[in-house]
C-alpha cells in the first residue's frame, strides 16, 4: 500500500514539475503545446523587418473565421509564429522562413480579460521560447497597437479566399 502510495505521488509530483515546466508570461498565460498542429488562417509579410509570419487557429478560431462571427467566442485561440527569412538555396529568387523569432497567443475569454477587449495576450521570444515582458503591464503594449482594429474584435488578420 505504502508504495502504491508513493508511486501515485511519485506521478503527481511528475506532473506537476511538467506543468511548471512550461514557459510562462508575467500575465499567467503558458506556451500552449499543439499550436503548431492548428490551421492556417492566413499568412503575412512585414518588409521592414523582413519577417514571414503565419496565423494559425484553433477550431473554435477557424470557425469564426471561417463564419466571419464577432466578437470571437470564449475559446478562440489564435498563434502568431514569425521567422527571419532566406533566399531558397536552390531557388534564389524565391524566399523562405529561415529561422524562428518568436510566437504570440490570442485567447479569448471576455470575462476573464475584459480589460483588454476580451483577449489574453502572450509572447514567447526565441527558440528557447523565453516569456516576454517584465511585468503584467507588457499587455498595453499588444491591446495598444490591436485597438485601431477593434471593430473587428481587434483582429487585424482576415481569411483570404481558399476557392475549392
Ligand atoms: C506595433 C503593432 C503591434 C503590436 C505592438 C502587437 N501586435 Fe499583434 N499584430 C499586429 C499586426 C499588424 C498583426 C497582423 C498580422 C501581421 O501583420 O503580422 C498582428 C497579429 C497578431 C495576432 C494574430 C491575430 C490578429 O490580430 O491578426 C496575434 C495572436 C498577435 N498579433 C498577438 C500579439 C501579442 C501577444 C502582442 C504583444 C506581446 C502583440 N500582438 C503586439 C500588430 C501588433
Amino acid at each position: 500500500m505504502k508504495r502504491y502510495l508513493t508511486l501515485i505521488s511519485l506521478t503527481l509530483l511528475a506532473g506537476i514539475a511538467t506543468a511548471t515546466e512550461l514557459p510562462t508570461t508575467p500575465n499567467g498565460i503558458s506556451l500552449i503545446k499543439g499550436y503548431a498542429s492548428w490551421q492556417i488562417i492566413a499568412p503575412s509579410y512585414r518588409p521592414d523587418k523582413d519577417h514571414l509570419r503565419v496565423v494559425l487557429g484553433n477550431d473554435v478560431a477557424v470557425q469564426a473565421m471561417t463564419r466571419g462571427t464577432r466578437p470571437f467566442p470564449d475559446g478562440a485561440v489564435m498563434a502568431k509564429v514569425a521567422w527571419t527569412v532566406r533566399k531558397h538555396p536552390s531557388f534564389p529568387v524565391a524566399v523562405e522562413p529561415d529561422k524562428f523569432v518568436q510566437v504570440e497567443f490570442m485567447i479569448k475569454d471576455a470575462k476573464k480579460y475584459a480589460a483588454t477587449g476580451g483577449w489574453g495576450f502572450a509572447r514567447f521570444v526565441g527558440p528557447e521560447l523565453k516569456p516576454y515582458g517584465k511585468d503584467a503591464g507588457f499587455v498595453q503594449e499588444c491591446f495598444g497597437c490591436h485597438t485601431p482594429v477593434k471593430g473587428n474584435d481587434y483582429v487585424f488578420t482576415h481569411r483570404p479566399a481558399y476557392p475549392e
